[in-house]
């Protein structure tokens, strides 16, 4: 029986890649009635012969203490400057601006995981309080400008008050997912040059208060054995007034946050008028590398961009109650929990905990008591809650106006699920195609003017035209039916500035494989290249395929291999490590590893144990592998590379091919053995084509 169920599994996740063209889906006249973007001249408005003027409208969404000359300057590239000469404040247009009009409305409705505790309401009046409070505090231990402070923080309201804190006074936010292990913080902090730690003393996961401050010791000793000192960690309580871990404090270093705000209460801190080239923040992704690469977004094309895909494409108005379920420490949460959505005066959910917890139930029955009217979340959540609770969305009395997905390919069936079931027909959904890299939405529909495709994001956005390049170069035409590289042609506003400290790398990663002369001034010259695979059908939507290079997309997660790969090298007994995509039914893509030992150390589950523990301390749980095999050794070719290939078939049920050519084809069928058994098997149909990419970026 289990039999039976792993293979519907992989079959499923397969086809998720291979789907047919589905029928379209319209929305409804109701939405269409209320949309924020319902005139179709946008498309004539942001047509290529009015790039970059066009981007002029997403700047006017925004306040600006002074006005800037330039829209887009070139004359660095592939270094784009936006909006240049003016000056804005980000705290400003997400807070201050939205005090004439909506003091009073709230900012955030704050939903702690156990469900008996109370909801709390933020209004705008109240979080520019706070936020003027802790940026005092900031101010108040010499920080300023330009510094960078590390925050490895949970999801509640503190997380997006000390980033508003931070962008009042100018000061580079670093936010590392509170799920990442204390070290995976420390090599951010040294990376970024941090000073400054915030932390939480402890939060509801699955229904554990789960000590927190534990990782900002062992973040900061990780930091300091790296050559960065950190002076200060800034510690909030889970419960104001009471310290909920069991970590003590270190002298001298260790500040509780509420102690300390006393001392600022009712202070108000005028907003630094920023350049628009400032940078905002930066937000660690993995590459292809095993170090992780903080990319730095700039203050006003970052806000502008994510200020007019949340109005224009999740159509929040002020009035509306809109849910993201994706956590602030991602950059969805950075775009579309936090900058976005304030930015359009919204009222947001933040919500600690698991959506499953205590069963799959709660996501629905939380919209049903907050009216929440747009949902957004990504299709490992659809998935699961899918799975555990396929009936639940109709016991309760919510109504969707427009849901968002992002983060991974969402397969037709889950789509429609989520359509029927969790939308009950009603909501329009934008499938929203994105990197941390690019800021906001790059490829999705307008919900009022484009059509829904299930499995597809859509087009490029208003004034984003993307091409799908193959690998000379040529562009793969609509319809061809041919798979290549996504490309971006144009710069835009959203677009990270730079890799903080390694430019080179921003280069080599993004615009080097397909620039076509690198002393050339002009944008046309510089596609930007997203590292994903894509195909785009007749009527100009993009299918995403997956990544191309050595990050695995877990549960819409990115995870470097290269990272995972050293994480089991930090075992002393073993020699050689290699990591491979396997495809998943729930989580997309799910990361197995395979070891080779070190001559005369016998295999053991002790060593797979501390393989896979070494993945929870250096990384965090996400990056735990799915298996662990011990293997006699690694398959290689002649020059001694390891065959990622091959293990990626053998994991995938996928012929392995021709394997004469290498060092050693014996050890192949022995691999094979031991992953799949005896009998062969072998799944119908090609490697999905992420899958069958990984490896050759190597
Ligand atoms: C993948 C998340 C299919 C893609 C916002 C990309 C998607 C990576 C989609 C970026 C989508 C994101 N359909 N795949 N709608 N959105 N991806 O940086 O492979 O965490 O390159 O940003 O997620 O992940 P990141």
């Amino acid at each position: 029986m289990a039999d039976t169920d792993i293979k519907t599994e992989v079959s499923e996740a397969q086809i998720a890649v291979h789907w047919k063209e589905e029928e379209y889906y319209y929305p409804s006249e109701k939405f269409i009635a209320q949309a924020n973007l319902k005139d179709p001249s946008v498309l004539e408005r942001f047509a290529p012969d009015k790039f970059p003027d066009c981007f002029r409208e997403y700047a006017d969404m925004l306040e600006w203490f002074e006005p800037y000359h330039t829209v887009l300057d070139t004359s660095n590239a592939p270094f784009w400057k936006w909006f240049v000469g003016g000056k804005l404040n980000a705290s400003y247009n997400c807070v201050d601006r939205h005090l004439d009009n909506y003091a009073d409305k709230a900012a955030y409705i704050f939903v702690p995981e156990p469900e008996n505790e109370e909801i709390i309401h933020l209004t705008y009046e109240q979080l520019y309080a706070r936020v003027n409070e802790v940026a005092a505090l900031l101010r108040g231990l010499g920080l300023k400008a330009g510094d960078r402070v590390t925050f490895h923080l949970p999801m509640t309201p503190e997380l997006p008050i000390t980033m508003l804190a931070c962008a009042r006074l100018g000061i580079i936010h670093s936010q590392v997912f509170g799920g990442f292990s204390g070290q995976a913080c420390g090599t951010r902090i040294q990376d970024s040059g941090s000073r400054v730690l915030v932390t939480m003393d402890a939060y509801w996961r699955n229904g554990s208060l789960i000590d927190h401050k534990v990782n900002a010791d062992i973040a900061v000793q990780t930091a300091k054995e790296m050559g960065q000192e950190v002076d200060r960690v800034l510690i909030w309580q889970r419960y104001p007034a009471k310290y909920s871990s069991p970590t003590p404090l270190v002298e001298g270093r260790d500040v509780i946050m509420n102690d300390l705000l006393k001392d600022y209460a009712g202070q108000r801190v005028e907003p630094e008028k920023m350049d628009a080239e400032a940078p905002l923040f930066l937000m660690y992704t993995s590459g292809t590398t095993g170090k992780p690469k903080g990319i730095q977004h700039r203050t006003g094309g970052y806000l502008a961009y994510v200020t007019a895909t949340s109005k224009w494409i999740q159509d929040i108005h002020p009035t509306d109650v809109y849910w993201c379920m994706a956590d602030i420490g991602w950059i969805t949460g950075h775009s579309y929990i936090v900058y976005g959505p304030l930015s359009c005066a919204a009222t947001g959910v933040i919500y600690e905990g698991v959506p499953t917890f205590p069963e799959a139930g709660r996501p629905w029955r939380i919209a049903e008591k907050l009216g929440v009217n747009i949902f957004h979340t990504a299709p490992t959540s659809i998935r699961m809650l899918r799975k555990l609770g396929p009936d639940e969305p109709s016991k309760y009395n919510y109504h969707f106006k427009a849901m968002t997905t992002v983060g991974e390919p969402i397969e037709p069936e889950a789509w429609r699920w989520y359509y029927n079931v969790v939308g009950k027909g009603e909501a329009i959904i934008t499938d929203t195609w994105w990197q941390t890299e690019t800021g906001g939405f790059l490829c999705s529909t307008i919900p009022a003017l484009q059509p829904m495709k299930p499995g597809s994001a859509g087009p490029g956005l208003p004034g984003i035209y993307p091409v799908i390049l193959d690998e000379n170069g040529d562009e793969v035409p609509p319809g061809s039916g041919r798979a290549g590289n996504l490309c971006i042609r144009n710069p835009w506003p959203g677009e990270m500035q730079t890799i903080w400290g390694d430019p080179q790398r921003y280069i080599d990663t993004y615009y080097r494989r397909y620039n076509r002369d690198n002393s050339s001034k002009d944008w046309h010259d510089w596609p930007y290249m997203a590292g994903d695979g894509a195909m785009q059908a007749e009527d100009g939507y993009f299918r995403i395929l997956g990544r191309i290079d050595d990050v695995i997309n877990v549960a819409g997660h990115r995870l470097g291999t290269k990272e995972i790969e050293s994480a089991c090298l930090t075992v002393p007994e073993v020699a050689e490590a290699a990591v491979v995509p396997v495809a998943d039914e729930m989580k997309g893509r799910v990361p197995v590893v395979y070891i080779a030992l070190k001559p005369g150390v016998p295999p053991s589950d002790d060593i797979v144990r501390r393989v896979v523990k070494a993945n929870e301390e250096l990384i965090g749980k996400i990056a735990r592998p799915k298996f662990v095999y011990i293997v006699p050794d690694m398959p290689k070719t002649r020059s001694g590379k390891i065959m990622r290939r091959v293990l990626a078939s053998i994991s995938n049920r996928r012929d392995v091919g021709d394997v004469t050519t290498l060092a050693n084809p014996g050890v192949v069928e022995e691999i094979r053995v031991m992953v799949q058994g005896q009998e062969k098997q072998v799944e119908a149909g090609e490697m999905p084509e992420d899958i069958a990419k990984f490896g050759q970026t190597e």
